[in-house]
């Protein structure tokens, strides 16, 4: 374990492609405490966009959908037709189910045309650029779940400052006024994503956080401090991330 090590590994997740390989490495290889309970919220809003509209098959999109794609990995059975939207060609590369579209496209107001979706699942993207334009899109009736991380651990594996947390709980309520001034039923749904890691490669983690979370590449310093940060937090060769979120779930 060494700076250049984790040099190295920050350099390889350095691409398009990348930035997928870190978000696996952190969430989804390996399952995530909450997983169940977010795909019931999906599962949730999936069955009120169908009584909404009174279709049995909806006409969905997942947008900013990543290489994750909720919907259609995991309620493809819902759906006629799953538009998965994002604007890196690479999240597109492989599509889990046979009624998914892709589409290579950064959204805006015109990606969809108005009254045309029935279901838009939005999460952990930039939902919050958009809360107009996807209702816009969406069908009278038609269901919309929105979800965001609000703060929990990140590349420094300390506590957030009192400032940035106080930041961050302000930009999302904010956008809790905004999805209530935009739609109807607003659903606010809280939980926390739990990330277990058994012989955890710190180096590895590192690299993936700072480029999950966008953050620079560090310097030598600032490594060694983290790096012992988050090395004072395993017990019993475990290391635990929690991050804390929230869902919106919404009609027209
Ligand atoms: C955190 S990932 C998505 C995760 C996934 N939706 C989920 O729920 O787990 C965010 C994705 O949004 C895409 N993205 C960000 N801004 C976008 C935009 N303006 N238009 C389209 N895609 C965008 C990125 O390329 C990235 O794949």
């Amino acid at each position: 374990m060494s700076y250049n090590e984790y040099l190295n590994r920050s350099k390889e997740l350095s691409t398009q492609s990348g930035y997928f390989k870190a978000v696996n490495t952190l969430y989804y290889d390996r399952g995530f405490e909450g997983f169940q309970h977010y795909k019931n919220l999906i599962k949730i809003s999936l069955e009120k966009a169908s009584k909404g509209t009174d279709r049995r098959k909806l006409i969905a999109a997942d947008i900013c959908c990543g290489k994750t794609m909720w919907i259609s990995r995991y309620f493809p059975n819902y759906c006629k037709t799953i538009y998965c939207v994002d604007k890196n060609k690479s999240a597109l590369s492989v599509l889990p189910s046979s009624n998914c579209i892709a589409i290579n496209k950064a959204v805006s107001n015109h990606i969809f045309p108005k009254n045309s979706l029935d279901y838009i699942y939005c999460g952990f993207g930039g939902a919050e650029e958009f809360i107009g334009d996807f209702h816009n899109m969406l069908k009278p009736k038609g269901c919309i779940l929105i979800s965001k991380v609000v703060y929990g651990d990140d590349i420094r594996f300390t506590d957030y400052s009192a400032r940035k947390v106080l930041d961050r709980r302000r930009k999302i309520s904010q956008m809790t006024k905004s999805i209530k001034n935009t739609f109807k039923n607003v659903r606010v749904a809280r939980m926390s994503f739990g990330m277990t890691y058994k012989n955890p490669d710190t180096d590895k983690i590192l690299a993936a956080l700072e480029v999950a979370w966008k953050t620079k590449r560090l310097g030598q310093d600032q490594y060694s401090r983290f790096s012992k940060a988050l090395k004072s937090r395993i017990k019993n060769n475990r290391l635990t991330i929690k991050q804390n979120g929230i869902i919106w779930i919404a009609v027209k």
